[in-house]
């Protein structure tokens, strides 16, 4: 019964980390040093997948007083290059979120010989007026680049967009709208969205609001996104927005709204939240710019209800895997999918041979080397609880599972190693299942320090940091609570 219920188990190893450090993940994106926290300004252009990113490159702490963007370049989203800081605090402020775009058009003017510019557009934390009690400490700005995003050039008519007087007024996501011939900026605005439009990137003017009255409220509301979906002709508009805390399995997350947009109005067609990871440990998460179709989104792997305090050596702070997006409808509801892009599970396919391994539930042989990246794959025909445990000698473990019962996915890391001192961590969380069909799959990456599960193609997604004292290098799986027949293991070592 178990053998015909539990179709392909798979997982596969991928290169290994950084020897010196082996917190350090594999495939997941962390600076070489300092604190880093919410992805930024991600545009790709020329073959190259941007990665701007919220850094105080010379300490662990953030300092928001000193926020620069980092900078990292891909050509695969697997690899990463890190570049020189692309924008460092200046007289207006500190560098805070924001997107950039590649201007073709050169509606903004900043190109020359030809070159049509990278324009990013970000906020100015001015922490001077924030001591000083004022409420209008953060503004949007912009600066350019002629020569792939290796150096930038801020506009000396900076700030582009003035604060009204909210003390939370920032993270402008800036997209070309086709349908109007201009460009649109999706700001966050303490509880609510203000939307703007511009024919340059210079001249901003206000559009709509949206949202005090939808969605959740636990937090600010910060990082938001617009992106839209070609459904049967139709375009279905997704707003996404970051929230902190007030997420749903607590402190930071991601929501987002369905709906429509009419290149003034967001007009979204339900009240409640919708999450897009019920993980703890995805935040800030928005999309690429200059992606056509494919829309592919990078989170923080963190959750500032402890983000300031777990483990670090040189450098504190790593990126989820890049995830592509896909709007899916079930019966009358719309839903984002959440699943890796396909070039990070063909990392893992391309990289090792699949080998079978007997016995891997009882045997102290490791299936997995004591570093690096490895994937699990999971199907079922029929769904029925399972739970898939990754631990190691030491007996620390982390459970990813689902619960018939309750039709709920979880991951529980109350046992995962260290986590004594952070708060509310060692716990389990939980999720829904979407998906209406029997079958059941679901996607595990883990990576040193952290799980990530997609089920049902992604329509639960759940992300979790995990700081085990040596890396989990045994998986088992159970199902309705009997260890399955390990002969149905498959075994993927890239070395
Ligand atoms: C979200 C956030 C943004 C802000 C940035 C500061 O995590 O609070 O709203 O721009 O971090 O680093």
């Amino acid at each position: 019964m178990i053998k015909t219920l539990l179709g392909v188990v798979m997982f596969g190893l991928a290169f290994c980390a950084n020897a010196q450090d082996v917190t350090r993940p594999a495939i997941h994106f962390t600076p070489q040093k300092g604190w880093m926290n919410d992805p930024n300004g991600m545009v790709f252009y020329k073959g190259e997948y941007h990665l701007f990113f919220q850094h105080t490159p010379f300490s662990t702490i953030p300092d928001f007083t000193r926020m620069h963007w980092g900078h990292a370049v891909s050509k695969d989203l697997v690899h990463w290059t890190e570049l020189e800081s692309a924008l460092k605090p200046d007289d207006l402020g500190a560098i805070f979120s924001g997107s950039a775009v590649f201007d073709v058009n050169n509606t903004s003017g900043f190109g020359k010989d030809g070159i049509a510019p990278l324009v990013a557009i970000f906020t100015h934390h001015n922490s001077v007026g924030e001591k000083a009690g004022v409420d209008n400490f953060q503004n949007q700005s912009i600066a350019y680049s002629l020569d792939n995003g290796r150096t930038w050039t801020k506009y000396e008519g900076n700030p582009v967009v003035k604060n009204p007087g909210i003390r939370d007024f920032r993270d402008p996501k800036v997209f070309w709208y086709e349908e109007g011939k201009k460009w649109i900026m999706t700001l966050a605005t303490l509880d609510h969205i203000t939307f703007y439009s511009s024919p340059n990137l210079k001249d901003w003017k206000e559009e709509s609001k949206f949202g005090k009255n939808a969605g959740a409220h636990g937090g600010v509301w910060e990082c938001p996104d617009l992106i839209s979906f070609d459904k049967k002709g139709k375009k279905v508009w997704v707003l996404i927005v970051n929230l902190n805390p007030g997420g749903p399995n607590g402190g930071s997350g991601t929501q987002y709204f369905t709906g429509g947009f009419d290149g003034s109005v967001f007009t979204a067609d339900h009240t409640e939240t919708k999450w897009l990871d019920f993980g703890p440990d995805e935040y800030a998460g928005v999309t690429w710019d200059n992606t056509g179709n494919r829309k592919l989104l990078i989170g923080w792997m963190n959750n500032w209800k402890y983000a300031f305090t777990v483990p670090a050596t040189t450098w504190r702070g790593t990126m989820t895997v890049p995830r592509e997006l896909q709007l899916k409808k079930l019966e009358n509801d719309y839903r984002l999918s959440c699943a890796p892009a396909v070039e990070v599970i063909n990392h893992f396919k391309n990289k090792g041979k699949w080998k079978k391994v007997n016995k891997v539930n009882t045997s102290s042989e490791p299936i997995a080397t004591n570093t690096g990246a490895f994937q699990v794959e999971l199907k079922l025909s029929a769904a029925s609880s399972f739970e898939i445990k990754l631990f190691n000698k030491k007996g620390e473990e982390i459970l990813a599972g689902f619960d018939k019962t309750s039709n709920t996915f979880y991951i529980d890391r109350a046992k995962s190693g260290r986590t004594a001192y952070l708060n509310e961590f060692a716990k389990r969380y939980t999720a829904p299942r979407f998906a209406l069909g029997n079958a059941v799959d679901v996607t595990l990456i883990i990576d040193n320090t952290s799980i990530e599960m997609f089920a049902d193609g992604g329509l639960t997604a759940m992300t979790s940091v995990c700081f085990p004292t040596e890396p989990f290098n045994q998986v088992a799986v159970s199902q309705n609570g009997r260890i399955t027949n390990s002969s149905q293991w498959r075994v993927n070592n890239a070395d």
